[in-house]
């Protein structure tokens, strides 16, 4: 294993901005990482996965640890389920092929989602009607400071909407090694979340398959996200907001095509893309910082922006949106 110092983090992002992480090193098993730990016994660390849900705005003093624990393995099995665990440096669309490859159903409309598997629980990733909630059975992480392995159930995890425990009350607190998803056989068909039916239709399937959704999804996603590789983002920069349903009837009174979506027992989960297109911001472009031209809820890097530059943007939107709306928007992205 090898410690690097003053290690330029600009690759490791996915907005692509610059940053030096004072110390750095690759972990790719639990001894691997208590070496690391070991070396520097340094307070602050940053588990970093793809860099795809961070903005760093600074450079990072301290010790970045990189996951690249690999492996796939199904690890158990019984008449409808198999049950699959993958190691938490895996890439997860590469993860998500391999899967649908063999027509495991549950994986399928995650397709295309950047970074890697140990941080899908982080913020309970999701896309087209599905969470990886949905599909997870277990967690294997390491406790950073008490330095033992913790297995987390499903129900551990306290998943919620781009939230989960990891991302709350342990936040920083874990090192995810591996998890282990329950996927079905015979697979179950989420095709409800509309975009995904027109493309189906579009691309002519004549029957359902999970290859099918995910090719499908993968075509939707390729229409309206930026692709990394060329242009800098960290996907939706917000959240949707979640609010009270007579907030989101007051609203609609004043709005009336503001976009919503019904999000559990009184509750209405409001389209923050909407939201920061009606304020005007859509394809605004400050300096490299810029708000995407296909999609308002993602920040983009059009090439030598620094994180400063584009949290300036983001509050720019978060002011407009309030003044506009009365909602205050909050970050998914993690702010470094
Ligand atoms: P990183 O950015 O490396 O880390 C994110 C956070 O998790 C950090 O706090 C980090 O410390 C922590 N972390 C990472 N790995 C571990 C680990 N093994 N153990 C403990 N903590 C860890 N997200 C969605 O939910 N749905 C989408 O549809 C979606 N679309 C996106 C589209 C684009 C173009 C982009 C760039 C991003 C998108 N995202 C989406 C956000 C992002 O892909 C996910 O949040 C992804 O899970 C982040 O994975 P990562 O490995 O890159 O994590
Ligand atoms: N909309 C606009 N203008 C925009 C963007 C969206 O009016 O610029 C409205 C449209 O009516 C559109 C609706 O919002 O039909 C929904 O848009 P979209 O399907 O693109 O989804 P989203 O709510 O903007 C969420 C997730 C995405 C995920 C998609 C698909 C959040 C914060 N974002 O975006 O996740 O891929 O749904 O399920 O929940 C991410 O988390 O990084 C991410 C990309």
């Amino acid at each position: 294993m090898q410690l690097m110092e003053n290690f330029s983090l600009k690759s490791y992002n996915t907005f692509n901005v610059a940053c030096i992480a004072r110390y750095f090193s690759c972990f790719e098993n639990e001894e691997q990482l208590q070496d690391s730990l070991d070396m520097l016994n340094m307070k602050n660390l940053l588990i970093l996965g793809g860099g795809s849900n961070i903005l760093f705005t600074k450079n990072f003093d301290g010790h970045v640890l990189k996951n690249e624990c690999k492996g796939i393995a199904v690890v158990h099995e019984d008449v409808d389920f198999v049950y699959v665990k993958a190691g938490g440096g895996e890439n997860w669309h590469q993860f998500v092929q391999y899967c649908v490859g063999r027509g495991w159903g549950g994986l399928e409309n995650l397709s295309l989602i950047p970074g890697n598997v140990g941080a899908a629980p982080i913020q309970n990733i999701g896309a087209y009607g599905v969470e990886i909630k949905d599909i997870l059975w277990s967690v294997e992480a390491f406790h950073l400071q008490e330095r033992k392995i913790k297995t987390f159930s499903n129900t551990d995890c306290n998943f919620k909407y781009r939230d989960s425990v990891f991302k709350s009350k342990f936040k920083n607190q874990f090192a995810i090694l591996s998890v282990i998803f329950q996927l079905r056989k015979t697979p179950v068909f989420s095709t409800n979340y509309g975009a995904i039916s027109q493309e189906l239709e579009r691309m002519q399937v004549q029957k359902l398959s999970v290859i099918a959704i995910a090719d499908a999804v993968i075509n939707i996603r390729r229409s309206k996200l930026p692709d990394p590789a060329i242009l800098g983002s960290a996907g939706s920069f917000f959240k949707n907001p979640i609010v009270e349903i007579d907030i989101c009837q007051n609203l609609k009174n004043k709005f009336p095509e503001i976009v919503f979506f019904p999000a559990g027992k009184n509750k209405m989960k409001l389209s923050a893309g909407w939201l920061i297109e009606q304020c005007g911001w859509k394809g605004i472009r400050k300096g490299d910082a810029g708000c995407f031209d296909k999609q308002a809820l993602v920040l983009v890097n059009y090439g030598a922006a620094s994180g400063i530059d584009i949290m300036n943007l983001s509050m720019g939107i978060e002011t407009s949106v309030f003044y506009k709306f009365g909602i205050r928007l909050e970050r998914e992205v993690n702010i470094l």
